[in-house]
């Protein structure tokens, strides 16, 4: 267990005794918000640490860490950053938390807490992006233009409009693309176990309890819900498979993959084979099952299309998420119960 009081450490600053601490940055984060906290006092350490570092208790002295996703904040670092250290504080500054072992921070009285509507509407806009991408082939069109090609005959796309959008998870970020598939003229669908059929009717959208039948209603299908045992490989060979290729009034579209989520919830190798053998129209993936992806077969095929994990990576959502944070480190320095703990 840390050493430390649980609701942070008090210095002298000025001759005055402030809550104010020591934060390590391990992923970056906005400048204003490095600013924010050091003009509450506290010290800031923007440094990146390896894995070995981390495992040897680089963070054992630092009273709060802020990692993005590139950290891994494990149980065996939690460790290390505890045993004779101070940590009490584990900031995401983003969604997904499963870089962090919550189980392990919790049983050593570390808050955990993350930034979860901040970066909302920037990953909305890149899903909306990728599927605009693959039904009008955009990034395909790119690169034969670049090559010399004018493939104007071959490069006919579909709209969005009059197609349906399957949306697995029915959170923040999935409302938000409901909002704007629907004003494109996408009837929307959703699966979620956690939010009621009400929920999404107010919305606008009808709720399928079965995970399958939305694969057998939707040409096109974007994925917004955590990874965990029961989501990995989510959307398999099977679920593919039972895709529809046209739209409800009969126009041939193809059928489509997004995930702006996380890696882990679309299987790869199901993806692959079903682009190559034609069950598949086009993928689009912003996060992988092991990113970086750069030897990932995927990226060779024509219909793939992909980014390197930058659903959060807008200016406007680095700053949004880097001022909340430090919000919440100020009130956790502060000794208050930060809003958004997870544990
Ligand atoms: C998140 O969970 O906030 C996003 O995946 C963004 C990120 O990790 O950088």
């Amino acid at each position: 267990m840390c050493s430390n009081v649980f609701w942070g450490t008090l210095i002298e600053v000025l001759g005055r005794e402030r809550p104010v601490g020591r934060i390590a940055v391990t992923d970056g984060m906005a400048d204003a918000a490095v600013a924010i906290l050091e003009d509450a006092g506290h010290e800031v350490v923007l440094a990146h640490y390896t894995p070995e570092e981390l495992r040897a208790g680089s963070l054992a002295e630092f009273d709060a860490v802020v990692v993005r996703s590139a950290t891994k904040m494990s149980s065996e670092v939690i460790q290390a950053s505890c045993s004779g250290g101070r940590l009490g504080f584990i900031g995401r500054a983003g969604v997904g938390v499963d870089n962090i072992d919550i189980n392990s921070a919790t049983d050593n009285r570390i808050v955990v807490c993350n930034t979860p509507g901040a970066s909302s509407r920037s990953v909305v806009e890149l899903t909306i992006g990728h599927l605009i991408a693959t039904t009008r082939l955009i990034t395909r069109a790119d690169r034969s233009l670049r090559s010399g090609d004018w493939a104007k005959k071959s490069l006919r796309g579909s709209e969005l409009g009059g197609k349906r959008l399957g949306l697995i998870g029915f959170g923040r970020i999935a409302r938000g693309v409901a909002e704007l598939a629907s004003a494109f003229g996408m009837e929307v669908r959703t699966f979620d176990p956690f939010v009621s059929a009400k929920q999404a009717e107010d919305l606008g959208c009808q709720m399928h309890d079965d995970v399958d039948d939305l694969f057998r209603n939707c040409t096109h299908i974007s994925v917004h819900c955590n990874l965990s045992d029961e989501t990995h490989h989510l959307v398999n060979a099977d679920r593919l498979a039972i895709m529809p290729t046209s739209a409800p009034d009969g126009t041939p579209c193809g059928n489509h993959v997004v995930n702006c989520a996380r890696g882990g919830i679309v299987d790869e190798i199901a993806v692959l084979e079903a682009l190559e053998d034609g069950t598949l129209a086009s993928a689009a993936l912003d996060v992988f099952e092991v990113e970086p992806a750069g030897d990932n077969p995927l990226l060779q095929h024509e219909r793939f299309h992909g980014s390197p994990h930058i659903g959060a990576a807008t200016l406007e959502a680095q700053t949004r998420v880097g001022t909340e944070m430090a919000g919440l480190l100020i009130s956790f320095f502060k000794g208050e119960n930060p809003e958004s703990a997870i544990n």
